[in-house]
């Protein structure tokens, strides 16, 4: 096969949602119809259960769980299917802002009782940035949850995207009958804990009588109002709406019972983008140009300090990978050879020869790569939209053992190339400010730099709200400001400066007092 027909059959994506929406849940069934997995129950919950909430170490285990996981690759319907994992924990949700980067489409998980939550508000942020279309799968509809209209109308305002449903619910929770197929014109009815998939009832038109005898007279007047109103409100679905990161689909089910995730996959299938054209500093790369491409969205660490490999996660966007090829590591300007390739299916890794845009490889690597790191066969361009996000907790590093000054240094770089968290060096007094999403990490980091490096730290609350990368048109303008803002300005890994404002306020009163200066909210501008 050559490689339009590679790309043509690739959908790579990620399954998004608040902890407990029914992420896992939705991934082993999809799993199963792609007979990646023999029964439910294979799918490691990458959630951490509550007596473990504040047990990192257990977390880490859990990550350690989630390698095997982090890809888990099936076919369905001679259609190649990435899927790519996020971590249940939003602690970790760094990780999965950065796994989105990889993916070319997103399945976001919606709870019907509980509706939009925050983290959902969050991801959806990210996937915004780059357009990425989303579908809705409105979960748990064996429970009494939300009027459907109105859990629409939240999607549109929290999440500030167009939803148009293409299916259904006839009532919930104890008299949940089933989905009606607003696409395919079907109906599928509900059996309680009935695992199995029936095929839909063509029911073309809505007033046909036989929907009185399926669902009962009520019901059946209920659900002809509801659509009635749907096809006022809503806008045809056009499919290039949804490729545009614009409208967002919306399934009604429910993942534990095996419903609605059928359609769910067969329509993900036929309108999910395949791998897409991407931006680098250079060009936009196609996925068909002969030549392989790829980045790294994400580093595991191996955290026995005897096995100090990690591995590499590389998106392929374009040509072809092969294990054993020299490929030119563009920030270290020199080539480097990757004989030890792994691809993720969904249990087990196996050794792979050969992968395709949109594939993810492994690489085990020793410390030459990071998070963000583009691999060519030759041409300097580095693939862009892979920023890093505002952390929302600073703490100031503090040596406890100064004899351990350059294990600590070594130890803080490498954790931060591994994207635990960000380090933020403020140029007056040279402190050493760490940032994270969660509190979780601060931990990780104390552990890890003892464990694997020697160093002894302690971390010291700043009083900071936010990181903001600062840039503006005119240099003058942005010298002085860094001169007026001195004891508030630090550069970040790349040597970037960031603008560390110490509450919301304040940095409106700045913005407003500076406005030749911009301030960014990630690291990409
Ligand atoms: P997450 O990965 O998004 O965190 O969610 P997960 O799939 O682990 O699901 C969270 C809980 O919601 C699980 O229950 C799961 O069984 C349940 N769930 C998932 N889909 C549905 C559904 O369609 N209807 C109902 N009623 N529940 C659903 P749990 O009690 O936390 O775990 P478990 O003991 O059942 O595994």
């Amino acid at each position: 096969m050559g490689l339009e027909q590679e790309i043509a059959k690739r959908r790579t994506f990620g399954i998004i949602s608040h902890p407990d929406a029914g992420k896992t849940t939705l991934t082993e069934k999809l799993l199963l119809f792609g007979g990646a997995i023999q029964k439910a129950g294979a799918v490691k919950s990458s959630k951490i259960r509550d007596h473990a909430r504040s047990d990192w170490m257990e977390i880490e285990k859990q990550r350690g769980i989630s390698v095997a996981t982090s890809v888990m690759g099936f076919t369905y319907d001679d259609v190649k299917i990435n899927l790519l994992d996020t971590p249940g924990h939003q602690d970790f949700a760094e990780d999965t802002y950065r796994t989105l980067t990889a993916v070319d489409s997103v399945i976001m998980v919606i709870d019907c009782v509980k509706g939009v939550e925050i983290q959902t508000e969050k991801l959806m942020e990210v996937c915004r940035m780059r357009n990425t279309p989303v579908i809705c799968f409105i979960n748990k509809l064996d429970r009494e949850g939300r009027d459907p209209f109105e859990l629409l109308d939240e999607i549109e305002e929290k999440l500030r995207i167009k939803v148009r449903p293409l299916s259904w619910p006839i009532s919930m929770g104890k008299t949940f009958k089933g989905v009606y197929s607003l696409y395919e014109k079907n109906l599928h009815l509900f059996t309680p804990s009935k695992q199995t998939v029936e095929e839909g009832i063509e029911i073309q038109d809505i007033s046909d009588a036989r929907l009185d005898a399926y669902i009962g007279e009520n019901y059946a007047k209920q659900l002809r109002a509801d659509v009635e109103l749907i096809e006022a409100v809503y806008p045809e679905f056009v499919v290039d709406d949804y490729l545009a990161g614009k409208v967002a689909p919306v399934f009604f089910g429910s993942a534990v019972n095996n419903f609605g995730v059928k359609e769910l996959l067969d329509t993900f299938i036929r309108i999910a983008p395949p791998p897409q054209p991407r931006a680098t500093t250079a060009r936009l790369v196609s996925p068909d140009e002969g030549r392989f491409t790829g980045f790294v969205f994400k580093i595991h660490a191996n955290m026995d300090p005897k096995h100090r490999n990690r591995i590499a996660f590389v998106r392929v966007c374009s040509g072809k990978f092969e294990r054993g090829s020299n490929y030119f590591h563009v920030r270290q300007d020199r080539a480097l050879r990757f004989s030890n390739a792994t691809a993720f299916m969904a249990q087990d890794r196996e050794t792979v020869d050969e992968a395709w845009p949109g594939d993810i490889v492994g690489i085990y690597d020793t410390g030459n790569l990071k998070i963000g790191d583009t691999l060519t066969e030759g041409e300097r361009l580095t693939y862009t939209g892979i920023p890093s996000f505002s952390p929302e907790i600073f703490k100031e590093v503090i040596n406890l053992d100064a004899m351990k000054t350059k294990q600590l240094e070594k130890g803080l770089l490498q954790l931060m190339e591994e994207g635990v968290a960000q380090l933020f060096t403020f140029v007056l007094g040279n402190k050493k400010v760490v940032g994270t999403v969660g509190a979780l990490q601060f931990e990780v980091i104390q552990f890890r730099l003892k464990h694997e490096y020697g160093a002894t730290v302690q971390f010291a609350p700043q009083n900071i709200y936010k990181a903001c990368w600062i840039s503006s048109d005119n240099p003058k303008k942005l010298q002085e400001f860094v001169e007026s803002k001195q004891r508030h300005i630090a550069r970040d890994k790349e040597d970037k400066l960031v603008f560390m404002a110490e509450s919301r306020a304040w940095l409106q009163m700045v913005q407003e007092n500076f406005p030749d200066i911009k301030f960014h909210f990630t690291s990409e501008y």
